[in-house]
């Protein structure tokens, strides 16, 4: 959700915010705004409703005074719609206080009823200006920034990042989290605060994560953290590791279509150094011990959207290869219905963003109730892998495409690293298929290349689908998940409604949907596996197209019978089953895109999403 960046320096601090809030518009996008304080301690704020550039154009046109203290913030609205009014900053202090968040902060009416008995009047109907008025109040008292920001963070529940300056103190950004994203940028005579390192890499690969409860005061040459309580804070820095330019777009038409290229590469850097003698090593999981690994009774995934996906593909590797049982869990059913866990459970969390609120709760809930976590997480500094007991990163560089797609495979990526390991501690799989295994996971990059060489001509297909009103997408076994992330990217991007069947389901129900014209997407097995559920996929196939469905395979490069029955055919190199997915789920990913580009909509940013959801 909406993102924050805090800046202290010598520059004109209005660049580097604008830079950073570009940076992070993916985390929300309905309005912007902007506090700058000038050398003599003058508090200029603008705020607009809409994308970014809006506050852009309007800052050209007309430009406030420069000076090297401010803060900025894009915005998912939560309490009160995307107007100017309710835009971020909001003001305190009788307008000498601005203030900026991210969050919901819950207790948030008994505050503004006591301010209103109080005798403030509100501009907006945010929870945050409830915030911003009480820090202003808290500063009259103390005369001190942190103090003030200290004192109101204390009375807040729910989950939130607040970043406040004040006219009196030009040269102090403060900020506060618990539960939201929040993170230090150590500079050379300036520093940076961010909701993630995006906000401030193009100036610094030095970083500091603030943990939960925490708060921090920077200043041109100081960085300061303390607890809630008062006391201060040992922190501990780590380097980004990817430059600016990762996060740019590099002559691509969108963040979309340049991340779906990168897919072989973010597979590929998963990877990395994570095989030895051919079989997988991953040194990351030590903090969870051999011992662990060897007697856990029961995995479960917690994850949403997409990494549930990608989670669901895991559940089909682990078991066939470590042999434990997989359960996989929408995050924020999990914590909300009392699941059974113990000190033989192994929970594992997949989120791109490591911020994810639902995500973050589950993984807070499951250790409280005994159980050890591993995350499984595409961005350092982040919440999450802060609050697990080990973490194995993806390295799928920044995705910032709100719909994830790289992230993906990385994600499944690190869960078939980790059945393959687990499937060595336990011996659950002998040393040669073990290697076997391992190679096959290596060949998937230079396979995915060939996937997207082999998606050329997918936009045409896309164009002939911009007046569809519905698709369907139906796959067994690894191929269902594939099918649901197929339909969730339609969904998203296309704004086309869109549902994933497992094929096998289909005459229970998702049959009685075909009419003349439906279109649908079936991910077709391999027909060289013995086991392979190919015949049943055909019949299906059969099936729909008896009832005049027109019919998009996603079938091994010279399956005959999928060229024979379906009406389009997207091809794909060989793999064996478990394989598969990484590869049929591609040309769903680049069919999302174009048939979004052919309909006119941004890609980037679809409406009413965030790619960061950090509130419930
Ligand atoms: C949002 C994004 C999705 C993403 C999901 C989970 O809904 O739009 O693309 O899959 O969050 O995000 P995470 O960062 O936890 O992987």
């Amino acid at each position: 959700m909406c993102g924050i960046v805090g800046y202290v320096g010598n520059d004109n601090s209005l660049d580097v915010l604008l830079g950073g809030l570009k940076r992070l518009e993916y985390r929300g996008y309905d309005s912007a705004g902007v506090a700058v304080l000038d050398p003599h301690g003058t508090l200029h704020t603008r705020k607009r409703a809409g994308k970014l550039k809006v506050l852009v154009d309007d800052l050209a046109t007309t430009p406030i005074a420069s000076g090297s203290t401010g803060i900025g913030h894009t915005r998912w609205a939560t309490h009160g719609g995307p107007t100017d009014g309710n835009a971020h900053p909001h003001l305190g202090d009788g307008g000498r206080l601005a203030l900026i968040h991210n969050g919901i902060i819950e207790n948030y009416a008994p505050l503004k009823q006591e301010l209103l008995d109080a005798g403030d009047t509100f501009e907006s109907e945010t929870d945050t200006e409830v915030a911003a008025l009480l820090v202003g109040r808290a500063y009259r008292e103390t005369g001190d920034l942190t103090e003030a920001l200290r004192h109101v963070a204390g009375r807040l529940e729910g989950a939130f990042t607040l970043l406040a300056v004040h006219a009196d103190q030009p040269g102090v950004v403060v900020g506060a989290r618990r539960n939201s994203p929040l993170v230090i940028g150590l500079g050379d005579g300036e520093n940076f605060l961010g909701s993630d390192v995006a906000a401030f890499v193009e100036f610094t690969r030095r970083a500091v994560a603030i943990g939960q409860d925490q708060l921090v005061t920077i200043r041109p040459d100081s960085v300061e953290v303390i607890d809630f309580a008062g006391n201060p804070v040992e922190t501990s820095e780590f380097e980004v590791a990817w430059d600016a330019s990762a996060s740019e777009k590099g002559g691509w038409s969108s963040f979309m279509a340049k991340e779906i290229s990168e897919e072989p590469e973010a597979v590929a850097n998963t990877l990395l150094g994570r095989t030895e003698d051919g079989v997988v090593v991953l040194p990351e999981l030590e903090p969870l011990g051999d011992a662990l690994l060897r007697d856990i009774d029961r995995i479960i995934v917690i994850a949403c959207g997409t990494a549930a996906y990608a989670g669901m593909l895991g559940k089909y590797a682990i078991e066939s290869w470590a042999r434990i049982p997989v359960d996989v869990e929408l995050s924020h059913e999990f914590r909300y219905r009392d699941p059974v866990l113990s000190d033989r459970t192994l929970v594992v969390s997949v989120s791109q963003s490591g911020e994810t609120m639902d995500t973050l709760m589950a993984v807070q809930y499951a250790r409280q109730q005994g159980a050890k976590v591993l995350s499984i997480c595409n961005t350092q500094g982040s919440s999450i892998p802060r609050e697990s007991d080990a973490v194995v990163y993806t390295h799928a560089g920044p995705e910032v495409a709100v719909a994830s797609t790289k992230a993906f495979v990385a994600q499944v990526t690190a869960l078939y690293l980790l059945g393959l390991h687990l499937a060595l501690v336990r011996g659950t799989q002998d040393r040669a298929r073990l290697q076997k295994l391992t190679g096959e996971l290596h060949d998937v990059p230079a396979k995915l290349s060939k996937v997207l060489e082999a998606s050329a001509g997918i936009p045409q297909l896309a164009r002939w689908m911009t007046d569809t009103q519905s698709v369907l997408f139906l796959g067994r076994h690894v191929g269902y998940p594939v099918a649901l992330e197929g339909a969730l990217k339609l969904k998203e991007l296309a704004y086309i409604h869109s549902e994933g069947f497992a094929a096998g389901e289909l005459k229970h129900g998702p049959i009685a949907l075909i009419e003349p014209g439906q279109i649908v997407f079936v991910i077709v097995p391999s027909p060289r596996d013995p086991k392979s559920l190919h015949p049943k996929v055909i019949s299906n196939i059969q099936e729909i197209k008896a009832r005049g469905a027109r019919v998009v395979a996603i079938a091994e490069q010279g399956d005959v019978d999928a060229i024979q029955h379906a009406d389009e055919v997207i091809p794909i190199p060989l793999a064996s089953p478990l394989f598969e997915p990484l590869l049929a789920v591609v040309p769903l990913h680049v069919f999302g895109m174009e048939l979004a580009s052919a309909k006119g909509l941004d890609v980037d940013q679809p409406r009413n999403l965030a790619k960061s959801v950090t509130v419930e």
